[in-house]
């Protein structure tokens, strides 16, 4: 149904209006009667259906519906999987229609900054193109059954220390390149309904009422058409807001928020106009709700399968020593530690779901048919106490030893890590440490299983034979590591992050997080791998690492051209091979090296993946496509996305430190860069630009000779003193104004040569 939603404006009060702009409770929009504009209902997620019906909060103290808990964005990034993204998103709305809620708030697509942010589990990746594309599939699944999301916490929202008042200091390339990138694509690929403006500042000014975020950035320059909504209490002051382009206030503002617009409407310091816009966006999403409602009954059992499978696809096994696949018959295995009955699988706050079952690895394993083994458990550990309990470690210790295979079951307790608060180490409990070191000295067969929001130090992984990283895996996360472990399934997940050997090597580490007013983001746009593989450190795991059961090699890398211009679209294909005698599937990353030396950029930047299924075997040939934002940095000077002239190379990797494949691509473009002549502008700037080349040339070479002097009939101790490559630098990086100091200019003549070189820049 087409409906004239400015018709509906026109009729409303311009109370209505302002009371439209603020929710009428926790969850709930204002509807108005008269009007026909129902109250409909938004919930969080976005990992499962977060449904509160009676005592409403936001930080998931009091229960809300039994839904499905689906393995969080920490994990389901490490699948690199936009199909199984989208496949989840389609679940989750399936469950909102049958819930009957419009919105499900989230996905959250910030930045990893530091592996202590408390919501780094609700968060994908360090790398904003891998996070866009789980983002964007997520948003085009749910999209797909009509329900809205609201894509999250726009902008830089990447640590809980202050999170509703700090001011972010992040110069504008980093800003675009890392923590905007990752909301761009999802907003052009997904188009998310909703986008939820962030607590934080960013430079001096609260995302919640800038209007260059909200408006010139999302709307003006990426094309999004939903609503913003504030994140809870997220509003500074509501007027400046509105006007900056937040159009829903979350939750209720008890009226007061309301009667500041209708004020302000009044005494014609908010136009009308700006408000009727606002209305309009959000009725245009209730309606959309509303028209296309298909109420119905979603398959729990169904959904609780899907999060298995997808738990299955997501967790990285990130070392094996031949130890795994464990033998499914005959043998006795013992599982330690209580994550393996009560595994932790989800983080805390606002996203938490209540589910409906949980299956921890012990309970899984005993009721799989195809796994006859003895397995013996022992607790290992108190969750709730980081301290050894004597009498636990030593019985894990002797089931541990008397078994042909132990595995371990640890990770984070719920209190070291969750929305509202920072970690302040990156260690796990003493405890666990200390029981992992132990069963290693008495069983050489011994599999670490972690379960972790974020990533841990592990200071046992060299002496471990096998580690598996389920991170937070959702309600069938024991399904999915009984099946990993024995080999019923094949490992797929690749690491979404860097894991660093200390939480010190971290290049946030000086700068997080501030001093709780400000937080400067020192390390640019080095982020993640961009660090670690610009600076060739040592780390622990590298990002997009993982193993399988099998291997695969990769030949035949073939670029569709070899020089290509920025507004082209370059393809790129390679065989994949499966080496082993196992299914399994691999995921191919494609990164690009600048080597224009244009300006100083990461080591390679992730640009494209693709997963791919393999038989035993069997060979395949994948495609991906780059274009030039697969090239570009953001250039300050042009305000917008720059690829340089010059060689840039293709690596297909297996991860950012398996470089498997290479291959170079010229590029050129019509862009040139905008040079700004004044007194100090350099001779190197001028002598690069062909145009102010033919100006300067001809009077290098005086410039020359007075810096460094006759260097050709100096004596031999001159020569040493001031080499040729030492003239030719001191040339190079002499301004203009150099001509009055060595060539005997005055001020007039140096005047008539900057106005002839922006005469000669000029001219066409
Ligand atoms: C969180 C959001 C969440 C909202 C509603 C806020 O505290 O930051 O992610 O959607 O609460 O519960």
């Amino acid at each position: 149904m087409e409906r004239d939603i400015r018709s509906i404006v026109k009729q409303m009060t311009l109370e209505e209006k302002a009371g439209m702009c603020s929710g009428s409770d926790f969850w709930h929009l204002k509807g108005v009667k008269r009007l026909g504009i129902p109250e409909v209902m938004v919930s969080d997620g976005p990992h499962g259906l977060r449904k509160q019906n009676d005592k409403a909060d936001h930080l998931g103290v009091n229960e809300s519906i039994k839904a499905v808990c689906f393995p969080t964005a920490c994990a389901t990034a490490c699948s690199f999987d936009r199909d199984l993204l989208q496949e989840l998103g389609e679940a989750l709305g399936d469950e909102c229609q049958a819930e009957d809620v419009s919105v499900i708030l989230g996905p959250a697509v910030n930045i990893k900054r530091s592996p202590l942010c408390g919501r780094n589990f609700e968060y994908f990746s360090e790398d904003p193109y891998l996070a866009s594309q789980m983002a964007a599939a997520h948003v085009k699944g749910v999209q797909s059954k009509n329900i809205g999301t609201s894509l999250k916490h726009f902008a830089a929202n990447n640590q809980e220390f202050r999170r509703l008042s700090v001011d972010e200091r992040i110069d504008e390339r980093t800003l675009r390149e890392i923590y905007l990138a990752a909301f761009e694509t999802a907003v052009r690929e997904g188009k998310p309904d909703t986008v939820m403006c962030s607590y934080n500042q960013i430079n001096g000014e609260f995302a919640s009422e800038s209007h260059w975020l909200l408006t010139e950035v999302l709307r003006d320059d990426w094309g999004f058409e939903g609503y913003v909504m504030s994140d809870w209490g997220a509003v500074n002051r509501r007027v400046p807001g509105l006007a900056a382009g937040l159009d829903l206030e979350m939750p209720a503002s008890g009226g007061a928020t309301d009667a500041e617009i209708v004020s302000a409407v009044k005494d014609g310091t908010l136009d009308e106009s700006v408000l009727d816009t606002a209305v309009e966006r959000i009725l245009r999403i209730i309606f959309k709700y509303t028209d296309g409602r298909r109420a119905g009954d979603f398959d729990l059992e169904k959904h609780n399968r899907l999060a298995e499978r997808i738990a299955e696809e997501s967790m990285v096994l990130l070392k094996n020593d031949g130890v795994l696949p464990l033998p499914r018959e005959g043998r006795q295995i013992a599982f330690i530690g209580s994550f393996a009955e009560k595994p932790r699988f989800q983080g805390g706050g606002s996203s938490h779901i209540n589910p409906f079952r949980i299956t921890g690895a012990l309970e899984a394993a005993e009721n799989m048919p195809q796994i006859t083994c003895d397995i013996r458990y022992a607790q290992g550990y108190d969750v709730k106490e980081d301290r050894t309990d004597a009498a636990l470690l030593a019985q894990a210790v002797q089931t541990a030893a008397a078994a042909d295979a132990a595995v371990i079951f640890a990770g984070l307790p719920d209190s070291f890590e969750s929305e509202g608060y920072d970690r302040s180490h990156m260690r796990m409990p003493d405890c666990q440490n200390e029981l992992i070191r132990e069963i290693l000295k008495v069983q050489p067969n011994t599999v670490v299983v972690l379960h972790n929001g974020s990533p841990v130090e592990m200071p046992w992984a060299d002496d471990a034979p096998a580690i598996l990283e389920s991170y937070l895996c959702g309600q069938a996360v024991g399904e999915a590591q009984v099946r990993l472990l024995f080999g019923l399934a094949n490992p797929c997940g690749k690491l979404a992050e860097t894991i660093p050997f200390k939480l010190q090597d971290n290049p946030s580490y000086l700068n997080f997080p501030g001093d709780g007013h400000t937080v400067g983001y020192q390390e640019g746009v080095f982020v993640g791998y961009r660090y670690y593989d610009t600076k060739e450190m040592a780390v622990r795991y590298p990002f997009g690492h993982g193993l399988s059961y099998t291997t695969f090699s990769y030949s035949d890398l073939t670029l569709s051209a070899d020089q290509i211009k920025d507004t082209d679209t370059l393809r790129v294909s390679l065989k994949v091979k499966n080496n082993g005698n196992m299914a399994g599937k691999e995921i191919v990353q494609l990164y690009v090296a600048d080597h224009t030396g244009c300006i100083f950029r990461p080591a390679k930047e992730l640009k494209n993946f693709v997963k791919v299924f393999l038989e035993p075997g069997e060979e395949k040939t994948v495609s991906m496509e780059l274009d030039k934002r697969s090239f570009a940095w953001y250039n300050t000077d042009l305000h917008d996305w720059y690829a340089a002239p010059g060689e840039y190379e293709i690596l297909a990797c297996a991860s950012s430190r398996d470089i498997r494949l290479r291959a170079a691509v010229r590029l050129t473009t019509r862009t040139r860069l905008p040079l700004a002549i004044h007194r100090n502008t350099t001779v190197a700037e001028l002598l690069a630009n062909p145009k102010t080349a033919a100006v300067i040339s001809s009077m290098t070479d005086a410039l020359a000779a007075n810096i460094s002097g006759d260097a050709e009939n100096s004596s031999e101790a001159a020569a040493e003193a001031i080499t040729k490559e030492m003239s030719l630098k001191m040339l190079e990086n002499s301004p203009l104004r150099s001509f009055k100091s060595f060539v005997g200019m005055d001020e007039k003549e140096l005047a008539e040569l900057i106005a002839r070189l922006k005469d000669a820049l000029e001219t066409e």
